[in-house]
This record gives C-alpha cells, structure tokens and sequence, in this order.
C-alpha cells in the first residue's frame, strides 16, 4: 500500500538518483585491509581512511582479543553513572602523553568529540569563527551550541582577521579548523591562526581526525606538525582513522578537558567506547611509540602516488597529504569513473554534492601504509586505462 507520508522521500531519492548523487553503500566481505573482497572479487582498496594499515593489524586484533578475555566487552552505561573503566583511563593517559598534551579524554567518536566539544565551550551570545569548509561535524556542533557562527574564508587567515574585525558584539569566542581538509588533503595554516587566537585572546580548536597518526613527528597530529604545543586549546582527533579502530579524543589544557567530563554532552549521555576498541587503540599508540615505520611508509608511498597520478596528466587539486583527490568535476563522470575502477579491481569512491561543492566531484584516492609498491603501480595502470577510456587525460 502506497504510504503518502513518505512520498516526498521517495521523489528525493529518485532525484539523487537521477543526479548521479546517490551512494551505493558496498559491502566489504573481508577485513579493512589494502585489497578487499566484495561480490566475492577481491579488489585493491583505496578507499579507506585505514592509513597505517592498522584496521586488520595483528598486533592490534591480538590486544583485542586480550582485552575481552580479561574485562569483557561493553562499558555497561555512561561513565558518569556506570564508572570509568580502567582501560579508558589508560588510553587516555597514553594519548596525552604521546601527543605531548596535559590531558585528553575519549568520546564514541571524532563526530561526537565534536559535538561535545563546541557547545560545551560556547553557547547563545557568543561567537564562532568557522572555517567555510569545515567537518559536517564541526557545523552540527557549531549548531548544536546555539552560537552565532561566522563562516571565514577556507585557509585565510586574512579573511579570519576581518572578520574578527567585522564583530563588535560578542560574549565568548571560538576559531574552529580542520587539520588536514578531508575532501582536498590541504592542511589549515595552524601557526597563523595561532597568533591570530593569540592576539585576539580567542579560544582556538582543530580538528586533526586526518592528521591525527598521519602529520607530526610519528603521527603525533597537526599541533605537533606546527609545533604548537601548549598553544592550542583544543585538539581534537579521531581513533577511526590511521588507528584503524573507532572512537574519537581531545587533548590540549587540564581545564578543558576537566570541563568536558562535566559538560560534554555525549560523554555524559552516551556510553563509552568498547573495551576491544579501547584496548586496541592503545596497542597502536604502542606501535606508534616504537616505530616510525608505517608513517614514514605512509607518506613515501603517497609521494609515489601522487606524482604517478600528476604525471599521468590528473589533476590532484592542493593536497599536501595522503589524501590524493583526482578531480573530475561532474558528479556523473566521477560515478562513471569510479565503477569503471571497480570493474578493472579498484575500490575507490566517487565523491560529489553535497560532500564537496557541485562542479568538483572527484574520486578521492586514500593511500595507506598497508599498500605494496606493487599495489601502487597497479592502481596508476588502472587509473592510466581509465582515465583514457573517459576521456579525462
Ligand atoms: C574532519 C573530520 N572530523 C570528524 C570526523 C568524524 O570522525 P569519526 O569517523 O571518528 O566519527 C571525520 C570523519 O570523516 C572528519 O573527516
């Protein structure tokens, strides 16, 4: 029976459809890895955010398992109501201390980091200066504050200072970036927006979830990159990403991050990370702490990829990290590409509106630490054949 209630939805997604918008969500019938098997192909992977191959790493599935044996699996309630476990403090502890920040507290995830984050620091008549390409979680944050939010232009630490300028009237102040810019893999001019906070006496935040494992001295982040430590208020980070597991961090100054177990949202109403994910974790900062392998490893083989893909005549936009866009411009040719990949043994996602503006979809190439070098010379021989049968080089 025809529901008319829904009706609307359905005219919507018939219109992605038709736009070339609409996400066809693949099943991965093996482990994170840099080949994947879906439909029962097994395909090279670069899709994931998996950076230093840790998703499917031993050393991180022989902690988890570890951990379950010895404190079971959930955290049972919110960890104001059930307790702290004692794993979640460990992280914590070792997360600080590897970031060379004076706390740090864990969330679900970097999204929810965010939306704990911002209204706990600002809230009805205060002020946000917002990067204008900031994380669909910083705008939900930002929202979910109530704060008047000033958009500045992307990476323009001039725009910024105008519009600091431009508002006469506020209560409390927040500048809130990105680290690394996920769509494009250009990074925010940190130093100067730290003088500008300086100057200004403005709260300053980042959001390192892709430099966080990836930017710094062994993945340290972005703050550790600028060597900015002690200067930025909030950092915030992602497990989800070159950690390979889930969950989300802040680190930065003792004060706020005391505040944020007294007024961060999600961490007062939401249960806390799993014990696996949370022991996992710490096996990789162990990892990071041992070696700087997989990010050295990371970053040559992104070099190697990305002056492969410039000479083959695709056009990488600004990325100065792992993070390798191929633009293309309309999102049905990126569609096309990217099931043309598939069809060769590529995974690699069309992006289009409304993750990135309309006019720049792309495939966004994700490199990782867990790729051979064979593995990146096959993936320029299939961008190569590609790329030519459509005409984009
Ligand atoms: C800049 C940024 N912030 C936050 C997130 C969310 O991180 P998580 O997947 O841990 O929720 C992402 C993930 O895509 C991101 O790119």
């Amino acid at each position: 029976m025809k529901n008319n209630k829904i009706g609307w939805i359905e005219q919507e997604l018939t219109r992605l459809k038709e736009a070339g918008l609409f996400n066809t969500i693949r099943t991965i019938e093996s482990p994170m890895d840099a080949w994947v098997t879906i439909d029962g192909r097994r395909l090279l992977n670069f899709c994931a955010n998996n950076y230093l191959g840790m998703a499917n790493h031993p050393r991180l599935r022989a902690a988890a398992k570890k951990a379950i044996d010895e404190s079971g699996v959930g955290p049972g309630a919110v960890r104001t109501i059930a307790g702290t476990m004692s794993v979640h403090i460990e992280l914590e502890e070792r997360l600080a201390a590897f970031k060379k920040a004076e706390a740090c507290i864990t969330f679900q995830s970097g999204f929810t980091a965010n939306l704990a984050t911002i209204p706990a620091l600002v809230g009805k008549d205060d002020v946000i200066f917002s990067d204008e390409l900031n994380h669909a979680s910083i705008i939900d944050g930002c929202r979910l504050s109530r704060a008047k939010t000033i958009r500045y232009a992307h990476n323009s630490p001039e725009d910024l200072r105008r519009k600091i300028a431009e508002t006469t009237e506020y209560g409390r102040r927040l500048i809130v970036t990105d680290g690394v810019f996920s769509m494009d893999g250009d990074i925010a001019p940190l130093d100067q927006l730290c003088e500008i906070a300086e100057e200004h006496g403005i709260l300053l935040m980042v959001d390192d979830a892709h430099g966080e494992g990836v930017l710094g001295k062994g993945g340290r982040g972005i703050v550790d990159h600028f060597n900015l430590h002690g200067r930025v208020d909030v950092e915030v980070g992602t497990l989800s990403k070159a950690f390979g597991v889930v969950g989300g961090l802040v680190a930065g100054n003792q004060t706020i991050i005391d505040w944020l177990r007294q007024r961060g949202r999600p961490f007062l109403f939401s249960s806390a990370m799993t014990v696996p994910d949370t022991a996992a974790c710490i096996e990789a900062v162990n990892m990071l702490e041992e070696s700087t392998e997989q990010v050295d490893t990371l970053w040559s083989n992104a070099a190697f990829l990305k002056q492969g893909m410039q000479q083959l005549g695709f056009d990488t936009g600004h990325s100065e990290t792992p993070i390798v866009p191929i633009m293309l411009g309309e999102a049905p040719l990126a569609q096309e590409f990217s099931r043309q990949l598939l069809q060769e043994g590529l995974f690699a996602m069309a992006i289009g509106f409304p993750t990135v503006p309309k006019g720049k979809a792309r495939i966004r190439v994700m490199n990782s630490a867990a790729h051979s070098q064979e593995d990146l010379e096959k993936a320029l021989e299939i961008f190569a054949k590609v790329g030519k049968s459509l005409g984009v080089i």
